[in-house]
């Protein structure tokens, strides 16, 4: 048995962030035309009745319907309403795992840690649930062509929701500065790709001009309807937590679009009584991509100070992030924090996320690394509930863990050293074997 299709589902309205100025027509300008800020979706007259809305989203959960299967269309009464005869473009994203991270709890000072990995999503990263939502809604457009600028995830993602909707993409990625298995998830979903002589910062620039010349669609997270699909992370997450909030949220942060989106979500869900306590939600980025802990320890949130990026964790390697407005009005609302960690913090703190048996990209690891930092300073008590959202699958960047293994990446760092585990090269002989074996076991006893 099919479960209800829809119940009425809300009717939303694009507000700038900036001035407040409405865009009742809902085009898909991505800015507002008074002063070019960026745009957010808007629920004026949302009304729900509660339980039986959480009744039906569980139900659907028991059907086939590929609306319902998507853990992100599942919740398609807190999203902009398609118009009635347009199917979304789904690859079934959403419904990722909450594990719990036995090791890492250690490691950090926690009793207990849980995370929800957006790394399962079908292209292995989060951006899937914010692609197909935005996909949709350029095809409803019209368009023929979407495009994006990336580190990586958001160009594989968009490739693959664009063909399977069977529109065409346009991707623009830093020249040397994104991992293969992202490049090469691009090429094979067929995108047209184009690797610039710039980084993230220029490319998304440089693409705000190229639309405006062609009719084609950005599907970066400047776009409203991105950021839509992405609050799914966060009311998935609640939903699997018997919609009982946990005390911290903690999330990369890198052009601020999933910060944003997952405090949206939350806030949201606090105002039409899903949850009755806002979780704080923190933000970590790389140490040489720290626009925003800067922003907010110099200007107190006011002004956005970029920076030149630099970090091995490619995918969060931005200097100027769009979203940062969206991203200090998260912090403030949530009462959560920032925090920036070094390349040798990332690298143990993903090792430590492997050794659980669960593993991420090096930008997901961050977040561990920031808790560690968070719990020292007292900002997480070690009884509290946390959640770290992993953004990305571990085999988006198999060569920074090879390296980091080999003791090939951050050579001479010494703490990184009781981490790495190489791999062993034997000769085709039982006794080796063994004998490799027992030492192994003694030097962990
Ligand atoms: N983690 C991963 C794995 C990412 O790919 C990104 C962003 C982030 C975290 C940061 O998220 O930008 O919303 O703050 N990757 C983008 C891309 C920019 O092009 O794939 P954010």
């Amino acid at each position: 048995m099919n479960a209800p299709r829809a119940l009425t589902r809300s009717s939303y309205q694009l507000r700038c962030i900036n001035c407040g100025s409405v865009r009742s027509d809902n085009a898909t300008n991505l800015r507002c035309l008074h002063c070019g800020d960026l745009l957010e979706a808007l629920f004026p007259d949302r009304k729900f009745d509660m339980p039986a809305l959480r009744r039906t989203w569980l139900e659907r959960r028991g059907s086939n319907e590929p609306e319902d299967v998507s853990g992100v269309w599942r919740f398609r009464e807190l999203l902009p309403n398609l118009d009635e005869k347009a199917m979304p473009i789904t690859l079934r994203e959403g419904n990722t795992p909450l594990y719990e991270l036995a090791r890492c709890a250690r490691a950090a000072g926690v009793d207990r840690l849980m995370a929800k990995h957006q790394g399962m999503n079908p292209t292995g990263s989060f951006k899937d649930t914010g692609m197909t939502v935005a996909a949709s809604f350029a095809r409803q457009a019209g368009y023929k062509w979407v495009a994006c600028a990336s580190t990586g995830n958001t160009s594989a993602s968009m490739a693959a929701y664009a063909a399977y909707g069977g529109m065409r993409s346009l991707v623009l990625i830093p020249e040397g500065h994104i991992t293969w298995g992202k490049l090469s998830q691009a090429l094979d979903y067929g995108a047209l790709t184009c690797q610039v002589k710039s980084d993230f910062d220029g490319c998304l620039k440089l693409l705000e001009i190229v639309v405006q010349r062609k009719p084609i669609y950005v599907l970066n997270s400047i776009n409203p309807y991105r950021i839509e699909g992405q609050k799914t992370t966060a009311i998935e997450l609640m939903e699997q937590l018997s919609w009982n909030p946990p005390d911290h949220i903690i999330v990369p942060g890198g052009n601020l679009g999933n910060s944003s989106a997952i405090g949206k979500a939350l806030m949201e869900m606090k105002e039409a009584g899903l949850i009755s306590a806002l979780p704080k939600l923190s933000i970590i980025q790389a140490e040489g991509a720290n626009a925003l802990v800067r922003t907010m320890r110099e200007t107190g949130g006011k002004r956005l100070i970029p920076v030149h990026a630099e970090t091995m964790a490619t995918a969060i390697r931005i200097g100027n992030p769009a979203s940062w407005k969206k991203a200090v009005r998260v912090l403030e609302a949530t009462g959560g924090t920032v925090e920036q960690v070094s390349e040798a913090e990332i690298a143990i703190a993903k090792a430590q996320i492997g050794s659980d048996g669960i593993g991420c990209e090096p930008a997901s690891a961050v977040t561990l690394a920031g808790l560690k930092k968070l719990v020292a300073i007292g900002f997480v008590k070690p009884h509290e509930r946390i959640v770290l959202i992993l953004t990305g699958h571990v085999l988006k960047d198999p060569d920074f863990t090879i390296k980091f293994h080999r003791g090939e990446l951050l050579a001479g760092a010494p703490r990184l050293s009781q981490n790495r585990r190489p791999p062993v090269a034997l000769e085709a002989n039982a006794d080796a074997i063994l004998k490799t074996l027992e030492q192994h076991e003694r030097s962990q006893a």
